[in-house]
């Protein structure tokens, strides 16, 4: 992993990245609810801050996040102490146990660089799911990133952030600088950070996760507003 999510990591939660992680919430809370099911074990790979964590703390799920960046761990930690977060490479991590779900979410799939490692956290997360269990997650797709090339401006009270993206149609990759101004006392601190994500054909996706065994596979434009050969990020819901 480059070095991301050093500095980054402690703006996180305050620059609005978290929200992400409560439309997730909801969502799962719908699915299982719709399904009549209880999950007792959550795998949360990738966890970030560890907001999802938070969230359903409520819900009695036993989590269990992973992350490579000792940064979002520290807050994780520090936001949920209950639950137990590990740092390691979501594809290499070995929990020698199964849980009733496997999580990645919120473009964390879009930080596998290359389709070789994209398939070995899919099979990993087989590796942890209990039969019957299952393991969602979402991606960014060839026209959500394209979506990034914009400036944007952002105030807030106690901030302001310029981002200013790039996509590589060929490599199917984006990149976007963020720049941050954040209010210290009577200054401000500025924290630059670049972020690379990678996308993929939802062919070669599905034939990873088919190779994966988790050829159960329903997949759902993210914005239901949203047709799925137009979406800019896809659901995927597989077991
Ligand atoms: C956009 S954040 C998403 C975090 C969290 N899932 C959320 O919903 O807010 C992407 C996360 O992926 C983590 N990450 C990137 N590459 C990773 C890898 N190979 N293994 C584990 N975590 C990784 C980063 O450290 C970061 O916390």
């Amino acid at each position: 992993m480059k070095n991301v999510y050093g500095d980054f990591s402690r703006y996180y939660d305050m620059l609005g990245w978290n929200l992400f992680a409560g439309i997730c919430a909801e969502r799962l809370k719908e699915f299982f609810k719709l399904r009549g099911e209880k999950p007792e074990t959550a795998l949360n790979l990738a966890c970030g801050t560890g907001e999802l964590e938070k969230l359903l703390r409520k819900t009695g799920i036993e989590f269990t996040g992973v992350d490579a960046s000792p940064g979002m761990l520290r807050e994780a930690r520090k936001k949920c102490p209950e639950a137990r977060f590990v740092k390691a490479d979501a594809a290499d991590v070995r929990l020698n146990r199964k849980f009733d779900m496997v999580l990645f979410l919120f473009d964390s799939a879009n930080h596998m660089y290359s389709l070789p490692h994209l398939s070995r956290v899919f099979k990993n997360s087989r590796r942890h799911l209990k039969k019957g269990g299952y393991f969602i997650f979402d991606i960014n797709t060839p026209i959500g990133l394209k979506a990034w090339e914009e400036t944007q401006v952002r105030r807030a009270r106690n901030f302001t952030v310029i981002t200013m993206g790039i996509y590589n149609e060929e490599e199917m990759m984006a990149e976007v600088i963020i720049e941050a101004f954040i209010k210290e006392g009577r200054s401000y601190r500025r924290m630059v950070q670049l972020l690379t994500e990678k996308t993929y054909e939802t062919q070669d996706i599905i034939e990873a996760l088919v190779k994966a065994k988790l050829d159960k596979i329903v997949i759902t434009s993210f914005d239901p507003s949203e047709e799925i050969e137009d979406a800019g990020r896809l659901w995927f819901v597989c077991s």
